[in-house]
């Protein structure tokens, strides 16, 4: 842009400038200040634009790799802290070293922080009476201290280990034909072709699989609670249990009554998400438009 037409353009030097240089034009010193004006403008806008991405990019660097590093390893406290949940709620039956009290609960030496966070995340333990099969209930206590009292009985005799709690236990939606045979092979038979549940002899049941989250669903192949087999990893290996996984919650959401199953309602659905998507284009369209004339 000429200083001609930036002033044609402004026109806020409507007069001959006094003071102007040899070739007629207006001293630069005078027109400049505008220009820079402008140029600092762009150049703010665009610091701001970096500070924001970089605040942003930062923030994410920052938590995203210190939630995983925090998951993975127990450390010493949540040990610690882990045994006074342990003394306070489970050792009049499984006793102070875990040895298990006659008459009140079998001892739990070896049975991993998988079988604790089994046991307690599905509400079946800490058990209100001694001697009845515990079924699934609310759990008593939140994520963070399920997996502290998982460390505890972990450090007093190893066993199964709860898989971290940034690991992805469910995997891609082009497993789900391995995972529906798995299914079908080792599962269906007692908790039902669709995961409904079914009732076991001796009065005993295998419950449905609606109500269990992945992590819950790992742990239960881990450890075979009750009557189920443990299906170790020799059994069904981990990316084969991934696969499971997809499939029994695959199975879940096509079985959900109403709310979010989208992928049972199919081509409506598709059909919905078209009309909206349309009618947002005519708006944006009527808009643009509008704004042009
Ligand atoms: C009132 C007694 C009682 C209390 C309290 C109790 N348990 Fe249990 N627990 C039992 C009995 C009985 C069993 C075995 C019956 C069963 O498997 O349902 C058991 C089983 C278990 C098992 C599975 C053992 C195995 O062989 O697989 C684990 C793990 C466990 N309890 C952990 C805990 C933890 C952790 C707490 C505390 C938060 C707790 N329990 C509190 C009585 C109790
Ligand atoms: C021989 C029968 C049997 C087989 C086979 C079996 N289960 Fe189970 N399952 C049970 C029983 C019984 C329970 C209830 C245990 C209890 O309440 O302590 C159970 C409980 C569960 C639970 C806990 C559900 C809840 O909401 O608390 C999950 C998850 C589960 N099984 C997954 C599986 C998967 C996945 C497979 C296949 C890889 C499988 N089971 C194979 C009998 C079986």
């Amino acid at each position: 842009m000429t200083d001609e037409e930036h002033l044609d353009a402004d026109g806020d030097l409507g007069f001959t400038p006094a003071v102007v240089d040899d070739t007629g034009r207006p001293a630069p010193s005078r027109t400049a200040t505008p220009r820079r004006r402008a140029l600092r403008r762009r150049i703010t806008s665009l610091a701001v634009l970096v500070g924001a991405l970089t605040v942003v990019g930062g923030g994410y660097a920052m938590l995203a790799p210190a939630s995983g590093a925090d998951d993975t390893a127990a450390t010493s406290q949540d040990v610690e802290a882990g045994r006074q949940l342990y003394n306070n709620s489970c050792i009049t039956c499984h006793g102070a070293n875990l040895e298990g009290v006659t008459g009140r609960g079998p001892t739990i030496v070896g049975t991993g922080s998988a079988d604790v966070y089994f046991q307690v995340s599905t509400g079946r333990m800490p058990a209100p009476v001694q001697g009845a099969w515990e079924l699934r209930k609310v759990p008593k206590f939140n994520e963070q201290e399920i997996l502290q009292l998982g460390a505890f009985v972990q450090s007093k005799g190893g066993g199964p280990e709860v898989p971290a709690a940034d690991a992805d236990l469910r995997a891609d939606a082009d497993k789900l034909g391995d995972g529906g045979e798995l299914f079908r092979l080792n599962c269906a038979s007692c908790h039902g072709a669709t995961g409904h549940g079914a009732p076991l002899s001796a009065g005993k049941i295998a419950p449905d699989l609606y109500r269990a989250t992945d992590r819950q669903l790992y742990t239960a192949m881990q450890v075979g609670p009750e009557n189920m087999p443990v299906f170790g990893n020799n059994q069904i290996t981990p990316e084969q249990k991934r696969a499971i996984i997809g499939y029994v919650q695959a199975m879940k959401e096509s079985n959900d009554p109403g709310g979010a199953g989208l992928g049972r309602i199919g081509p409506v659905a598709e059909g919905l998400v078209i009309w909206t998507a349309g009618l947002g284009v005519l708006m944006v369209s009527i808009l643009w438009i509008g704004a042009r004339l």
